[in-house]
């Protein structure tokens, strides 16, 4: 797939005087953004933890990469298709998989919106646990792109494995545990404004359509909102150890990816433990600064 012909297309369309809809720098996208979305959403989005030296220090050691072009390689057919679980990707990047994506949008269905880009360009989404639509409806918009489930593992284990049964009827093509949040970051945008979406109930939908949830409370999350988030709040946040590893590999034959690993020794073990792919990454400095 030749990503770079849109700008063929945005070019074509000036001579009608007609300009791009979307920002296409990063900065001015960024500053849409944050003028579009409520402020205990951005304040969500954009926080890290600490005082988010982690999270600068990302982008500036991400800055530091770079590409020395080839020349006389007559570079006509471009393809950076990789070969990843299984599938062929168009390109060797994924959507990672953000929380409260679903909030983002301004009809507040962004997980919906997230999984049909992903369809139009090939590029896999990794779907959150914290979705505002279930995961069923999301993997329903993924076309022929390959859909991956990002779990956050719950400490019922019936409940995680009602929710990794799900994602493979669902069509997911791969389970990514993330292993860096048994508890949420110190967030200082955040917490100097009170502000937790999920304590509000928002991005719990599958929680609250899952039999195995559904099954652990008195009344219905419909019925009583209060109750089913206070039962999310216990459940929520599992300090797994590497004995819980093998368990985990049981729970799918699915390719099993775990993320949050940053050592090494972590990357080594857990390959010894039957994982496929290592998702190298420290949740972009929001968990630990
Ligand atoms: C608003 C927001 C919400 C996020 N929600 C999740 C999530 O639900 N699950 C998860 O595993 N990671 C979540 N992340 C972390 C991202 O998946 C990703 O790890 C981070 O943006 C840094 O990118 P990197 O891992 O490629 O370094 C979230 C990040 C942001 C900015």
């Amino acid at each position: 797939m030749a990503f770079g012909d849109y700008q063929n297309e945005i070019y074509f369309n000036g001579l009608r005087g007609v300009v791009p809809p979307l920002p296409v720098s990063f900065a001015e996208l960024r500053d849409r953004a944050r003028a579009a979305m409520p402020p205990s959403v951005w304040s969500y989005v954009a926080g890290g933890a600490g005082d988010e030296r982690t999270q600068d220090a990302n982008v500036s050691a991400f800055d530091h990469w770079g590409l020395v072009p080839r020349m006389f390689v007559g570079a006509k057919e471009r393809d950076l298709s990789v070969e990843l679980f299984g599938s062929t990707w168009p390109a060797p990047v994924f959507l990672a998989p953000i929380g409260v994506i679903g909030l983002c949008a301004q009809d507040g269905h962004g997980d919906l919106a997230t999984a049909r880009a992903a369809a139009r360009t090939g590029v896999p989404m990794v779907a959150s646990t914290l979705t505002v639509d279930p995961m069923e409806q999301v993997a329903a918009e993924f076309g022929a792109t390959p859909g991956f489930f990002q779990l956050y593992t719950p400490t019922d284990r019936e409940l995680a494995a009602s929710l990794v049964r799900r994602a493979e009827q669902a069509g997911f093509r791969g389970i990514v545990v993330t292993l860096d949040t048994w508890v949420t970051g110190w967030r200082p945008r955040d917490l100097s404004t009170g502000n937790f979406p999920q304590l509000r109930g928002h991005c719990l939908a599958n929680y609250f359509t899952d039999p195995v949830f559904r099954a652990g409370l008195d009344r219905t999350p419909e019925e009583d909102p209060q109750a089913a988030i206070l039962r999310w709040i216990q459940l929520f946040g599992n300090p797994l150890t590497w004995d819980d590893l093998p368990w985990l590999r049981s729970l799918t034959e699915l390719p099993l990816i775990v993320k949050g690993i940053c050592h090494p020794d972590d990357a080594r073990r857990a390959v010894d433990g039957g994982v496929d792919g290592i998702y190298c990454s420290n949740h972009g400095g929001r968990q630990a600064n």
